[in-house]
Order: structure tokens, then C-alpha cells, then sequence
């Protein structure tokens, strides 16, 4: 196995995030009992610190959101040293005010999928504490982080759909009823496992479209989605290096600790 720096971060994002380091990344193959990560991982630094990072989708987009190895990424990150991980994402807005380009920094989530394996913990006893699904302190620092052309909103609810579909008018309008502020469709269970692995995880949201049931048009597009991501692609990567140069501590915090005094059927990687 070829050496690599031990990195206590990660960031798990879209494609678009490999140049986000400062040197040229080592790619790590790495097997796991639950398959392979989404794609090698990647390890490189970021402002002195050693940072992983995995392409949510695979390489070439070849994951879908209901296909993606969401168990085998986060053992993998676990395996590698990793204990506090970034999740940048695209997101639709539910509200009017927040138009694509907002930052969002979600302290909610609500988990509209099914059939994701969602547990490292088959063999029952084990339920983890969700009540919070994001780690403060990096929620704190991706707030902190700023860009001059991203506005950033520090909290938000993000429902998680099943997808691939984006949804439908009477849906998002029903989303949006509720109170909720964003729609994603792969927040989850990614935010349940790295929780279940003692890691401390934040999702940061970049809006690229209001969602369906604010739309005056024909509804949500793919095209339109992509095209608008990579539209603010360049400070949304500076934002998330920001987060991760300003993160305190490279250990899960106190908070994130969710197995203290609970006997484990098996050891965390
Ligand atoms: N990701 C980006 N935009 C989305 C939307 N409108 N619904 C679900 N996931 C999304």
C-alpha cells in the first residue's frame, strides 16, 4: 500500500472538488466490508492539513443518489484517521428568499428515502442520538468561512428525498408547508452513518434551484442544476477550504460522541 499523510478531515463532494487541494493528491484503493468507496480516495493538503476527499457520485458520476455506497465511503474515511467531514452538496431552495446561489449551513434534516441501508448496526441495541444530525463546531467554522460572492444562511431544515426524480409541484409545496428550507437527495443516510461512526459531519448547502412548487415554469431540470453548480463551483470550493483551514481540533468533539458507555458489538475502524 503506497504511504500517505493521516488525515483527520475530509470533505465529501462533487467531482468538481479534486483541484481542491494544494498539492497533487495521493489516491488510496481501499476495500471495505460493506464494497468500495464511491471511488479511491483522494489525500492532499489543504492549508497545512492533510484532508481526504471522496467524489460522492464516483469519478464519472456513475452513482445515482439511491445507489451510491453511502456505508463503504464513510468506513473508508473512518479506516483512513478521518473524524470530521464537510459535506458540500446542491441543493433547491423551498423558499423564495434563499435563490440559487445562497450558502446554507443546515442545523435540521428530514429523511424522506427508502431502502438506503442506513445502519452499521444490524444486530440491534444500538440507536444513536440524532436529535442534532450536524456537528456544531464545523457548522460553525463553514459560517465563518465567507466569500465575497456567496451569501450564507447558517441554518436551514433539508429534507432528503429518495430520488432520482426531482419532485413534484404538490410536494415541494407540501416541503415547503412544513417549514423546511432546502431539498437534496443525498444528505441522508450519509449524515446518520458518519454520526454512527463517531465522526463529526456538516452538510453546506449550495442552492442551484428553486424547487417545484416555486417554480412559475416547467419545474426543476437537470441540466439547469448542473450548469448552475458549476456557476459557483470556484468560491463554493474557497468557502469549504475556508471551513476546513478553520476548523479547531482534528478529533470527533465531545458531542459527536455518541457511543460513550455503550458496549459495541464491534470496534470502530
Ligand atoms: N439537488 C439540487 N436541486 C434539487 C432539487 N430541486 N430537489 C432535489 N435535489 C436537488
Amino acid at each position: 500500500m503506497s504511504s500517505h499523510p493521516r488525515p483527520a478531515l475530509a470533505v465529501i463532494g462533487g467531482s468538481g472538488f479534486y483541484d481542491f487541494f494544494d498539492n497533487d493528491a495521493t489516491h488510496v484503493e481501499i476495500d471495505t466490508p460493506y464494497g468500495k468507496p464511491s471511488a479511491p480516495v483522494a489525500i492532499g493538503e489543504v492549508e497545512g492539513r492533510a484532508v481526504a476527499f471522496i467524489p460522492r457520485h464516483g469519478k464519472q458520476h456513475e452513482f445515482a443518489p439511491h445507489t451510491l455506497p453511502y456505508q463503504a465511503n464513510m468506513w473508508a474515511l473512518r479506516t483512513l484517521g478521518v473524524r470530521r467531514i464537510f459535506a458540500p452538496c446542491a441543493v433547491g431552495s423551498l423558499r423564495a428568499d434563499w435563490g440559487p446561489g445562497t450558502v446554507a449551513v443546515p442545523d435540521q434534516l428530514v429523511d424522506r428515502t427508502s431502502g438506503r441501508p442506513q445502519t452499521f448496526f444490524d444486530g440491534g441495541g444500538v440507536h444513536v442520538s440524532f436529535a442534532d444530525p450536524y456537528c456544531d463546531e464545523l457548522r460553525t467554522a463553514a459560517i465563518k468561512s465567507e466569500s465575497p460572492s456567496l451569501a450564507v444562511q447558517p441554518s436551514g431544515t433539508m429534507v432528503v428525498v429518495q430520488g432520482p426524480r426531482f419532485s413534484t409541484r404538490a410536494e415541494s409545496r407540501w416541503f415547503a408547508g412544513q417549514g423546511w428550507d432546502l431539498v437534496n437527495m443525498t444528505g441522508h443516510p450519509e449524515a446518520v452513518l458518519a454520526r454512527e461512526l463517531e465522526m463529526c459531519y456538516a452538510a453546506v448547502a449550495l442552492v442551484t434551484d428553486l424547487d417545484a412548487g416555486l417554480e412559475e415554469g416547467d419545474g426543476v431540470h437537470a441540466v439547469d442544476v448542473f450548469a448552475e453548480f458549476k456557476r459557483n463551483l470556484e468560491p463554493f470550493k474557497e468557502l469549504i477550504r475556508g471551513a476546513v483551514a478553520g476548523v479547531d481540533g482534528t478529533d470527533t468533539c465531545d458531542r459527536c460522541r455518541v457511543h460513550a458507555g455503550v458496549s459495541l458489538p464491534f470496534e470502530l475502524p
